[in-house]
């Protein structure tokens, strides 16, 4: 049994793209609730330009309002130095930066070239150093752009190696648009993982195309132990055409229990929260489990069965 750590980010990925603005007390409300469910991170909102994602406009009084439980990380998104100072202020245990592989899509969200990304790492690495302050950075369109389409291997594994360079203790390996198939996901992982070693390594995907567990069982057998995943299966980043929700994190806490892997989470506090999602965005969700139930809830026959 591999013990599994499962970083929940509906309240930044899901809640970005969403049309209705979510007011600030629900989404104190949805993460404190997801506080006490046993997840390793909590990437509560991100500190980005409110013009560029109004979504989040209320990052500071997010996480000043919530209620925080010492076994969790709460962590956010920043794009740009003048974010990771905000975050700071916000006293959260670990920034999350973001560099596209793609030049495109690095272009389309965050308005600058990859080496001006990097560039603006250097300048946040100097600014935590000594703070105690985790980081973290997610490579986003790793298994395919929606502009450029699958990126190089080569230049996938130069960006993961850059980025341990600066010292940043952890990577998330994106699939923005849901464009990876299992066979890629467990290639580039598991080299990935061979490379660096001493780095974090998680998977981010999305179910675009229907290939998101499937290719959590391709970061399985790639031995990758964290994985992010959304609430109800919520998200999409709002810059890369197409884009739809994440893995849905009670479907995977689902998948994984059932496959007898340990990630500490109750399954039946994140359904119970998961049902109230529809009511706070104002649409159905992807979610599946929330509506079928748990493989292990089964129904009364029905009397009339002979
Ligand atoms: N927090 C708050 N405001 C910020 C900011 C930050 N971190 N960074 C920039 N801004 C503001 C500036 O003050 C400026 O405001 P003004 O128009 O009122 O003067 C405006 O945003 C534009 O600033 P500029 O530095 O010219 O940025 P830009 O237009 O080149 O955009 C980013 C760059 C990174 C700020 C912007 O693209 C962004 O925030 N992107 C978010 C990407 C994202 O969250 N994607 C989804 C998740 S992967
Ligand atoms: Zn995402």
């Amino acid at each position: 049994m591999t013990r599994l750590y499962v970083h929940e980010v509906v309240t930044r990925d899901g809640f970005q793209i969403e049309p209705r603005f979510i007011p600030t007390e629900q989404k104190i409300a949805v993460i404190d609730a997801l506080s006490q469910a046993g997840l390793h991170k909590i990437e509560v909102t991100s500190f980005v330009s409110p013009k560029a994602v109004p979504a989040l406009a209320d990052a500071e009084a997010v996480m000043a309002g919530i209620k925080r439980n010492p076994k969790v990380k709460y962590v956010a998104l920043v794009a740009n130095p003048r974010g990771a100072e905000r975050a700071l202020a916000a006293n959260v245990d670990e920034i999350v930066m973001v560099v596209s592989v793609s030049e495109s899509h690095n272009r389309a969200n965050v308005r600058r070239s990859t080496d001006q990304s990097f560039a603006g790492f250097a300048e946040i690495m100097q600014a935590i150093r000594g703070t105690g302050v985790g980081t973290a950075c997610g490579m986003a369109t790793t298994f395919g752009c929606p502009f450029e389409g699958f990126q190089k291997p080569e230049r996938i594994y130069a960006f993961a190696q850059r980025l341990a360079d600066l010292g940043i203790g952890a990577i998330g390996l994106a699939d923005t648009v849901g464009m990876g198939n299992p066979k890629q996901v467990l290639e580039i992982s598991r080299e990935v993982a061979r490379r660096l070693s001493q780095v974090e390594l998680a998977l981010h995907l999305h179910n675009t195309r229907g290939m998101g567990l499937a290719n959590v069982v391709a970061g399985l057998d790639a031995g990758i132990t964290h994985y992010e995943s959304s609430l109800g299966g919520l998200g999409g980043c709002p810059f890369a055409p197409g884009a739809t929700g994440n893995i849905c994190t009670e479907d995977l806490v689902h998948m994984l229990e059932s496959m007898g892997h340990d990630t500490g989470i109750d399954l039946d506090r994140l359904i119970r929260t998961a049902r109230g999602l529809p009511e706070l965005v104002g649409h159905d969700v992807p979610g599946q489990v929330m509506k079928a139930g748990k493989s292990t809830d089964l129904h009364p026959l029905p009397a009339d069965t002979r």
